[in-house]
């Protein structure tokens, strides 16, 4: 017997989409979500209001007509960000959030921040006027170990940041620790995001028999305890915790490389995956709650009006191993094994 569950339209708040022929070739796989967080990590980076709207109209046109996606924009916050702009920006509805990288944490963040104190101004007027502030949580100190750069991040920059400027509403993106996920739980004002792979693999998929690039991403995936913090979160029906799924698209040969880039791309299945998930967890009853409530409730907004219908079926669900962008390939995540769950769009 199949089981359905019905569920309002999932968002997704934290989202890679990139630009040109990449965009062209991703865009159409998150085109069934609600809305969607869009990162503004491109190469130059969306830091003003202005660009931030032509990035969203090469996004609308990229897409398919009638989509129900609506992209929600953010601003790449730099030390010489414009408070007035990031206000107008936001008063306009151009953009819903700003978003900081450290400097050289992560893909195309060399124009982030290292002087946290610099965009102290900015910041400020972000709590005033309810603007999130979404954060990529990893030092960059060459002397602290890659698996410590989140807890690190907590202590050394986040709590400093949040108890200069209380009233800060601040999502701890892609969260990947037991240590962050403690943070969360604690506070006011915070919430966070978790991607579908790291509440599959721990960094044992990364290394075990040989380097899997299509597993590294950053924050990188961390030991097992830390993944079943993440997936007791996720399931665990606390509003702070919800999706954004951190779909990185790159092209193979540049992951598959000396030196490859972090970023998975789960946009085709990460819906399913979670599925399995929380089903394993016993708490299907809380999948809505984490896809399609919470986040929408962080940033001030409704659910979306209309549902989709996910199908438990005895064959697996399947997707693409790989896409086609321009002359690339892009891989899609696996997560190592079959996935019963089918979307249907009730729309
Ligand atoms: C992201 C990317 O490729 O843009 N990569 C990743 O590993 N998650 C950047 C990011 O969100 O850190
Ligand atoms: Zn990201």
């Amino acid at each position: 017997m199949d089981t359905k569950l019905r569920i309002r339209r999932p968002d997704d708040w934290h989202l890679h989409l990139r630009d040109r022929e990449m965009l062209a070739a991703v865009a159409p796989w998150s085109a069934n979500l609600g809305r969607a967080i869009i990162m503004p990590n491109l190469v130059p980076p969306v830091v003003t209001g202005a660009e931030a709207a032509a990035y969203r109209d090469r996004i609308l046109a990229a897409l398919p007509e009638n989509v129900t996606l609506r992209p929600l924009m953010t601003l790449y916050l730099t030390e010489t960000t414009d408070p007035a702009d990031v206000l107008a920006a936001h008063a306009q509805g151009i953009i819903a959030a700003v978003k900081l990288y450290p400097a050289g944490a992560t893909t195309n963040s060399a124009s982030g921040v290292r002087d946290f104190d610099r965009v102290r101004p900015v910041l400020d007027a972000m709590a005033e006027a309810g603007i999130p502030l979404c954060v990529h949580g990893e030092v960059t100190d060459p002397a602290v170990d890659i698996f410590d750069r989140e807890a690190v991040f907590i202590d050394r920059v986040l709590d400093p940041i949040r108890r200069a400027t209380p009233g800060l509403r601040v999502v701890m993106e892609h969260v990947t620790t037991a240590d962050g996920v403690a943070y969360v739980q604690s506070g006011d004002n915070i919430g966070a995001t978790i991607t579908t792979h790291h509440l599959v693999i721990n960094r044992n998929h990364i290394l075990v028999g040989g380097i899997r690039p299509h597993y590294y991403c950053l924050p990188v995936a961390k030991r097992e305890n830390h993944r079943l913090a993440l997936v007791e979160a996720a399931t665990s029906g606390d509003p702070r915790f919800f999706t954004g799924t951190d779909s990185a698209p790159h092209p193979d040969h540049a992951k598959e490389s000396a030196c490859g880039c972090a970023g998975c791309f789960t946009a085709p299945n990460w819906l399913q995956i979670c599925a399995h998930v929380f089903e394993q967890a016993g708490a299907l009853d809380r999948l809505e709650g984490f896809a399609s409530l919470h986040g929408a409730a962080f940033y001030g907004l409704d659910p979306n009006p209309d549902h989709i219908t996910l199908t438990r079926r005895d064959t697996p669900a399947r997707w693409p191993e790989r896409i086609t962008a321009g002359d690339e390939t892009v891989t899609v995540f696996d997560p190592g094994f079959p996935v019963h769950w089918h979307i249907e769009d009730d729309a």
